[in-house]
């Protein structure tokens, strides 16, 4: 689809996207980079990285791949001065690296509720505490909104209880979190922007293929609150906060789901 925003609305700032080699997150660097954004992605896995370079580079966005693991403050560091050191600047940081399974909470040991914890929510703290020092003065140094920007990817498993999904539930509430105090702090000292988007469920992503059921009712598929969402969708969000259009939103987490979330079965 088409985007409906400029082709101009990010020229000049640079994105470093965590997890910005596949799924949501490399949509989220494919259309910052369509609207003008220069592009660092990091990743685990360098093939994986490889592919997305190439294939950024292949609409014409200049794009860089750092290999690292958010888990690792080192790598954080590295990942943070090679963006400074190739593309110059640190506008937009968004945290889209994530893990997860399906795993009754009887099941789940106590380190693979800590991995994911580590991933998605001391990840997400240790990207933004590394990178401040860089956004407080990445943004353009006038106006309204003169620092950088952060966008942590969520989800909406934890507004009620989510079956299978104690430990995503546990480090998503963590990521919201972060995302208020943040923004409470970084915003009124620096003028930091930190936002969060939920997504709902997203057609051809990990999270769907590995959590959404397979067996869903004819009749939910024909309801529109239970179509599936397109990475389209959430990269378009992304674009809305990042561009000036969101420049008086901060410290929210925009849910992007068609309603989902609200839900109860019909009686
Ligand atoms: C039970 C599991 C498990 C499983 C791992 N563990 N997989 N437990 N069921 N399926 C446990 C292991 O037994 C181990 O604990 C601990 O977790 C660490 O496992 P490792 O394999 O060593 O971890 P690692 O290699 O670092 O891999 C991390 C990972 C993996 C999270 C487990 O799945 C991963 O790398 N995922 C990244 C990609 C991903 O999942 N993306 C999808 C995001 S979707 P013990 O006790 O044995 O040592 C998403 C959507 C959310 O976030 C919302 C959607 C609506």
């Amino acid at each position: 689809m088409e985007s409906p925003f400029r082709p101009d609305i990010l020229k000049g700032k640079v994105a470093l996207l965590t997890g910005g080699g596949s799924g949501i997150g490399y949509e989220i660097s494919r259309q910052l980079g369509k609207h003008g954004a220069f592009i660092a992605i990091m990743g685990r896995r360098k093939n994986v990285l490889d592919s997305a370079v190439s294939s950024l580079r292949s609409f014409g966005i200049s794009a860089i791949g750092l290999e690292g693991d958010v888990r690792k403050r080192d790598d954080a560091v590295r990942v943070l001065e090679s963006t400074i050191k190739h593309l110059g600047r640190l506008d937009i940081l968004v945290n889209a690296a994530a893990g997860n399974f399906l795993v009754p909470a009887e099941d789940l040991s106590p380190n693979g509720f800590r991995t994911v914890m580590d991933i998605d929510s001391v990840g997400t703290f240790t990207m933004c505490h590394e990178a401040l020092k860089y956004l407080k003065k990445g943004g353009p140094g006038k106006g309204p909104s003169s620092g950088g920007l952060i966008i942590n990817i969520s989800a909406t498993l934890h507004y009620t209880a989510t079956w299978y999904q104690i430990h995503v539930s546990a480090a998503k509430a963590a990521v919201d979190s972060i995302t208020r105090s943040l923004a409470l702090e970084w915003g009124t000292d620096y003028d930091i922007r930190v936002n969060g988007i939920a997504p709902g469920p997203i057609e051809d992503t990990a999270g769907v293929s590995k959590l959404v059921s397979e067996v869903r009712s004819n009749a939910e598929e024909q309801e529109p609150l239970f179509k599936f969402g397109e990475k389209w969708d959430i990269a378009m969000a992304a674009l809305y906060l990042a561009s000036d259009a969101g420049k008086y939103i901060n410290g929210t987490t925009m849910v992007v789901d068609g309603g989902l979330w609200l839900s109860k079965p019909r009686h």
